[in-house]
């Protein structure tokens, strides 16, 4: 939205009228912002009560602490005018590693003047004339006093075209592709209307796809135990019989829960009746807990790597033309007699990001990897993805890189900590909303850009707050090109 660091300490610095607060208001909520002039008017008779000054200042200080000490935004609401005051904010900032941003709202004198002059309360003529001899010189001060970034809004345009520059960075998140994985399923009593509801949503909103999760127990990450986590091959079954267009498939099926020549059949009908829509995600397994419940081996993971490269063979052999036996190098078939072929080159989608066996694996023998979406650790995930495929002789190109998103999103920032205060848990809201990309629609476009920018391809994309269609069409403003 402004281009600033998120969460930052921001101070605002300008002369009476330069529209400091309007533009804070424009980009903060009204939480994060504190304010000496709404502080007069708690501790003391009103906005401009300049006796009260000191404790207004002193409650202020403490609050800007309180919030980098949490990790959390603040934007200092005050002139900005005094260097000592602004260098108290920057060790505040420094102190509890917070990006520290100046941001300068600089109007032109005339302009500060007439708005002044029409307030209920003017700043007398002389205080204003000084407080704008003040802004002219605070530029070369804030250049010099070692902030993080310093920002200078020119206040002449109207309040509304604060916007301006969020709108000029909305260009679509170019070349990616926006599948919706339905990980909570809260369908009450109706489970065709909300799968379908669901379903119409995601095409709606512009994604290109549905991906649902392959778990037996609902898994801790996501909910209680005991909501419904369907079948999710059954229920993909449903959502074909739906004229959506959307691909379906899983993110991701254990190995370990079907043998592979079932999950080659159950794949290929759905591939056929879909007109050539299914994908398939496997992995390893991971959750020991959902084995043991359904009486399922769960053996250790070196085992179940090895059930993962052969189920991937097995599967292309069921699905490759023709009936003739098959012999690869871990799996052999006495014939391929399996019908229906799926109508379109499956992709095969390995999940996991295990570097040595898990990518290894996929750059062998799959069409795309799911990896996590942190920008912190994806670039390197993609460079032993690649160096991978450099050494078993493949086309890097040949393997999709796509990544398992998990973003707090809403329209505005109210709603996008709304939803972070809610589903924090017992996590500090600075933590889980770093953890879980929170922001806008427009912050996670620029979130895409970066990864497509990193060689992402396809977007898996699961807000932990969606529970009703409409929930998935406020998506559209993020993943609509
Ligand atoms: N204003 C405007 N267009 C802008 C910015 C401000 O019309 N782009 C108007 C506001 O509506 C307000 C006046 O200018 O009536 C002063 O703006 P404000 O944001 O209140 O200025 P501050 O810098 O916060 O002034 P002060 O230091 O007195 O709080
Ligand atoms: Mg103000």
């Amino acid at each position: 939205m402004t281009g600033l660091p998120d969460p930052a300490l921001v101070v605002l610095v300008g002369a009476s009228g330069a529209g400091k607060s309007t533009w804070a208001g424009a980009h903060y909520r009204a939480q994060e912002i504190v304010s000496s002039d709404d502080l007069r008017a708690i501790v003391g008779s009103g906005r401009h009560d300049l006796d009260a000054s000191t404790d207004a200042f002193a409650l202020l200080d403490q609050i800007v602490a309180a919030r980098a000490r949490r990790g959390l935004t603040c934007v200092v609401d005050t002139l900005g005018l005094d260097p000592q005051r602004r260098r108290g904010y920057l060790a505040i900032a420094r102190a509890h590693a917070v990006p520290a941003v100046a941001v300068l709202v600089d109007a032109p004198p005339a302009l500060a003047r007439k708005r002044n002059a029409a307030r209920d309360r003017p700043v007398p003529a002389d205080t204003l004339r000084a407080q704008l001899r003040r802004a002219a010189q605070v530029r070369d001060e804030l250049a010099a006093e070692g902030w993080d970034q310093v920002l200078v809004v020119t206040a002449a345009e109207p309040a509304g075209t604060a916007a301006a520059p969020a709108a000029a960075a909305a260009a679509p998140p170019t070349g990616l592709e926006f599948v919706l994985q339905i990980s909570r399923v809260p369908w009450a009593d109706d489970p065709t209307g909300w799968l379908r509801g669901m379903a119409q949503a995601a095409a709606e909103a512009g994604f290109a796809g549905v991906a649902l999760m392959d778990h037996l127990i609902q898994i801790p990450q996501v909910e209680r135990a005991w909501e419904p986590i369907p079948e999710p091959w059954v229920t993909l079954g449903m959502l074909a019989g739906l004229d959506t267009g959307l691909r379906l498939g899983t993110l991701v099926s254990p190995v370990t829960f079907r043998a592979p020549g079932i999950v080659a059949k159950t794949v290929a009908t759905l591939d056929a009746i879909t007109g050539g829509r299914a994908f398939l995600g496997l992995g390893a397994g991971w959750w020991d807990r959902e084995h043991a419940a359904f009486g399922l081996p769960f053996p250790p993971a070196a085992e179940r790597l090895d059930a993962l490269e052969s189920a991937i063979e097995t599967i292309r052999a069921l699905w490759a033309p023709g009936t003739k036996a098959f012999a690869g190098s871990r799996v052999e078939l006495p014939e391929t007699t399996c019908y229906p072929r799926p109508v379109s080159d499956v992709p095969i989608i390995v999940g996991g990001s295990g570097e040595r066996r898990t990518l290894r694996i996929a750059a062998q023998l799959a069409d795309g990897c799911n990896l996590p979406s942190d920008e912190d650790k994806l670039a390197g995930k993609i460079a032993v993805l690649r160096a991978h495929c450099a050494a078993v002789g493949r086309d890097a190109g040949e393997v999709a890189v796509t990544v398992l998103d998990l973003p707090i999103v809403g329209r505005d920032r109210d709603e996008v900590w709304q939803r972070v205060e809610t589903l924090r848990g017992r996590t500090a809201a600075a933590t889980f909303a770093e953890r879980r990309h929170a922001g806008t629609y427009e912050q996670q476009r620029e979130r895409y850009r970066r990864l497509a920018g990193l060689g992402v391809r396809t977007v898996f994309v699961s807000p932990p707050h969606l529970r009703t269609p409409g929930d998935v069409l406020a998506l559209g403003a993020m993943v609509r090109p």
